[in-house]
């Protein structure tokens, strides 16, 4: 025992050491394996953090640069008044023989490409007005210099089309609008379609160039006629109708050729849709007609007495859905966009 004594107790204690060391080793083991841990956690969490962040802005970026409408473009603007008020009621309308094209140009340096948005607020509406024509330059131009500033005051989001017939067989206006209608809506989903003469400048701006829950027919004076209804059910001359409007009612019949009859089976059709025609006050309602002989291409239709009342019976095949044509050219004026077509002629 004597000799073992101090032996065993160096080897006791040191026991107590490595054990001691061993279980300091494994604290500093545990301690180090959990703040990885915690760091790991921290990061995973900053990480989804961050990831989070990047996906909404990026989900931000795309709705608004994704959807092509001026709506998600400009986040910031907010609804034009619904009273525009840079109205000015009637006006004084002039139709100068030395008017050029590069004048009205000039005056509508905001106009491109024949459309136009208010800047410093979001349209009620979108608007393409759709004007059919064929050899009537000096009215398109004095409508232009007139309708430009007009559309502009009702702070409209809008676009002008003019429909042209190419070759010499009968107008036929009708055709022509539904073909604007189907063209039009290959460049923007307009809400509101203005159908309208190329020879009838508007006399007040409180005329408002929008649509209705009702088709609106705008005309219901003009100074040819002392600014008198022509009749009770006249649907001619400048008529609004909402895109979907005038889909339910398959647009403007084709069969149409010459003066007459087309704006009456129109009105059938509405009404037998059980819309109603809605017009604005009379006193606001006025247009001056440009005058003119009438065109050589554009006789009075004969028929059209006959066509109005086979309306109820073939509406549902006569109308947009089988307008065919062949478009010759779209050309994109600074005022307007300008759509060429082959219509075709009368079947005989
Ligand atoms: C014709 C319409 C025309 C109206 C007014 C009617 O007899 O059928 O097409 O708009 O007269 O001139």
């Amino acid at each position: 025992m004597g000799f073992c004594s101090p032996v065993c107790k160096i080897l006791r204690r040191g026991k107590y050491f490595v054990l001691l060391i061993l279980s300091l080793s494994v604290l500093a083991w545990i301690a180090t394996f959990s703040g990885e841990t915690v760091k790991s956690v921290l990061v995973s969490s900053a990480t989804t953090q961050a990831l989070v962040k990047e996906v909404t802005l990026r989900d931000k970026l795309n709705s608004w640069t994704a959807a092509p409408d001026r709506v998600n473009t400009q986040p910031l603007k907010t609804e034009c008044p619904e009273k525009s008020p840079l109205l000015q009621g009637a006006l004084n309308l002039s139709f100068e023989s030395s008017l050029k094209l590069k004048d009205v140009e000039g005056d509508n340096k905001d106009v491109n490409e024949g459309e136009y948005e208010p800047s410093d607020c979001m349209a009620r509406q979108s608007v393409a007005i759709l004007i059919p024509h064929r050899n009537r330059e000096r009215h398109l131009l004095y409508l232009l210099h007139h309708l430009h500033p007009f559309l502009q005051r009702q702070q409209l989001h809008y676009a002008v089309y003019v429909i042209q017939q190419a070759g010499d067989a009968t107008f036929n206006r009708a055709k022509l609008l539904n073909v604007g209608y189907l063209e039009a809506l290959k460049d923007y989903s307009w809400e509101c379609f203005i159908f309208h003469d190329v020879d009838l400048v508007p006399e007040n701006d409180h005329n408002l160039y929008m649509c209705d829950k009702q088709p609106k027919h705008l005309v219901v004076g003009r100074n040819a006629t002392g600014y008198k209804l022509r009749y009770k059910g006249y649907f001619g001359g400048v008529t609004a109708m909402t895109k979907e409007q005038f889909l339910q009612v398959n647009g403007f019949s084709n069969i149409y050729w010459g003066w007459g009859g087309e704006d009456d089976d129109l009105r059938i059709r509405v009404e037998l849709q059980k819309m109603k025609i809605v017009r604005p006050p009379a006193q606001v309602a006025r247009y001056t007609m440009v005058f003119h002989k009438r065109d050589s291409g554009n006789e009075i239709n004969k028929d059209r007495m006959k066509l109005l009342g086979r309306t109820p019976h073939v509406w549902r095949k006569d109308g947009l859905n089988s307008c065919s044509y062949k478009t010759l050219s779209v050309e994109r004026l600074p005022l307007y966009v300008n759509v060429t077509v082959d219509i075709g002629k009368p079947q005989s």
